[in-house]
């Protein structure tokens, strides 16, 4: 774990400006061999004591696993710092090179919340909410990935590694690749890329895909990720492909794989075993009036989530009295998220309809079935919940992965816990042995959730081991590894002469 305040951060001058204009060269930071680029930087802006602000690293996998990789190679991020119409000059925390990308008000709406979060993120979800094309979106798109593909080509020493991360910068490879021709670039996509038939609704599929043509190795979750990109590949741009191999005109090869992403196994572990971290779990059962069974949730209040169809699957097995619910509770975190984006205002208000209406019609004083908290907690106090859980309940419509599970999985050290897993999340090809549902199926979902309370202690410990060995031995240090030596062993593409067609 990376420690998040063991040295103090040097302070970043911060300037008001407009960062509609193209953004400052990064002077303060020095050339890097290894540069990631990411929509965000990996540090959350605090307030102290006497009012001034300083930085923390935020307790986010990617960058604990890349964080020894960045210090090994006087590494340097680029990404945006949270705060719309502020330009800041590069600086260090813990140690690390971050260097911040202006965003402005108007590209807020435009880039992050509109295409990125409006069109891309429901297509690539299976279309489980309606994704809109605005032509201004996606100039704004257009607008701050090269603003980041300028910042990466500056910073960026000769032949260096460059990592581009997610569906907000789609287009930074090819951008970075025509300034800097001699840098290995690698992209990861941390979401579901969609097959042909729902790709083919974006009015600019083909710029996306030319965009991460631009790298080397393109990274997905899944297998099938990485097919249907080569398939759209070969569809849309006309380039011929081979296997997890595209063969451009110019003689380049791009790869195309997959990298199931993961989580800081041992660090979790470690923070779920200490003794404090049992005590307050014990708490929380207590303040839940010591069921048998505590239920969890833990989510971004997304509606890919699949929450409501979880807490309905839930909300029934009360109200038709399969479970007493004095019994077994539900704790559902909601963590905020993209307050501003319509479909997430309209869930959050379906949310607090529902749980409503299930703890009106069966809670009784004291004794809500549901409860329903819309916050963020931090790692210690979600090891905590963790511990606290009978039954993690995992139900995305769509998901790249899902950490949370394989958080759930990491804390039940000695073998305890069932999870309920979506058959939609990526995780579930790896945690086979959890309770797996779909969670269109109502009366399915109620069905695997009682097995998963009621199951021998034998079974669910059997599940829980294997699930256990899988994230122990696969793990974010194994994921990133893989993928930067995979992406060291490609071609050296800059020299390459036109491939004879
Ligand atoms: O799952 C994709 C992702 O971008 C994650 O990388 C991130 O933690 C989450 O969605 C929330 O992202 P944001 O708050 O930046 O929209």
């Amino acid at each position: 774990m990376p420690s998040s305040s063991s040295a103090p951060a040097k302070r970043p001058s911060l300037r008001r400006r407009s960062a509609e204009k193209k953004g400052a060269p990064a002077k303060g930071a020095a050339k890097a061999t290894f540069v990631v680029v990411a929509n965000r930087l990996p540090v959350d802006r605090v307030e102290l004591p006497d009012g001034s602000t300083d930085w923390r690293t935020s307790p986010g996998g990617l960058v604990t696993a890349l964080e020894p990789v960045m210090r090994r190679n006087g590494g340097a991020w680029i990404g945006w710092h949270g705060a719309p119409d502020e330009a800041l000059e590069p600086f260090d925390n813990d140690g690390l090179s971050l260097v911040p990308v202006p965003i402005s008000a108007t590209e807020l709406e435009e880039y992050y919340e509109g295409f990125s979060n409006a069109t891309l993120w429901p297509l690539y979800h299976d279309v489980v909410a309606y994704p809109e094309f605005h032509r201004e979106w996606w100039d704004a798109y257009v607008r701050v990935n090269q603003r980041f593909a300028d910042r990466a080509a500056e910073v960026a020493a000769q032949d260096a590694v460059v990592w581009v991360q997610d569906y907000q910068l789609q287009l930074v490879p090819q951008m970075l690749r025509e300034l800097r021709p001699d840098v290995r670039i690698g992209f990861f996509l941390h979401i579901p890329f969609p097959p042909n038939e729902l790709f083919q609704q974006l009015p600019w599929r083909r710029q996306i895909l030319e965009g991460l043509l631009g790298a080397d190795l393109v990274g997905f979750q899944m297998p099938g990720a990485a097919q249907n990109f080569i398939r759209l590949v070969r569809q849309r741009v006309g380039h011929k492909t081979h296997r997890d191999t595209v063969y451009l005109p110019d003689g380049r090869r791009v790869l195309a794989r997959a990298y199931p992403i993961s989580i800081d196994t041992s660090g979790l572990e470690e923070l779920a075993r200490r003794p404090e971290t049992e005590a307050r779990a014990m708490e929380i059962r207590e303040s839940l009036g010591n069921p048998d069974k505590v239920l969890l949730g833990i989510d971004r209040l997304d509606y890919t989530k699949g929450l409501r169809q979880r807490l309905r699957a839930f909300g029934e097995l009360v109200t038709d009295g399969t479970i007493d619910f004095e019994q077994a509770v539900f704790v559902q975190v909601a963590t905020p998220s993209r307050e501003r984006v319509d479909q997430y205002r309209v869930l959050r208000d379906d949310i607090d309809r529902l749980v409503g209406r299930i703890n009106g019609d069966v809670g009784r004083i004291g004794h809500p079935p549901i409860t329903y908290l819309h916050s963020s907690y931090p790692r210690d106090e979600m090891a905590a919940l963790y511990r606290a859980a009978d039954v993690m309940v995992v139900t995305p419509l769509r998901d790249g992965m899902n950490l949370v599970a394989k958080e759930y999985v990491a804390c039940r050290y000695d073998d305890t816990g069932a999870l309920v897993l979506s058959e939609f999340a990526g995780a579930a090809a790896e945690l086979k042995q959890a309770y797996q549902v779909n969670p269109y199926d109502i009366n399915g979902m109620k069905d695997r959730l009682y097995e998963a309370m009621t199951g021998s202690t034998r079974d669910r410990a059997r599940r829980m081991r294997a699930m256990r060995k899988q994230v122990t031995e696969h793990d974010i240090d194994r994921w990133a590894t893989t993928f930067l030596d995979e992406l060291a062993r490609t071609d050296p593409t800059h020299d390459k002469k036109p491939r004879p067609v």
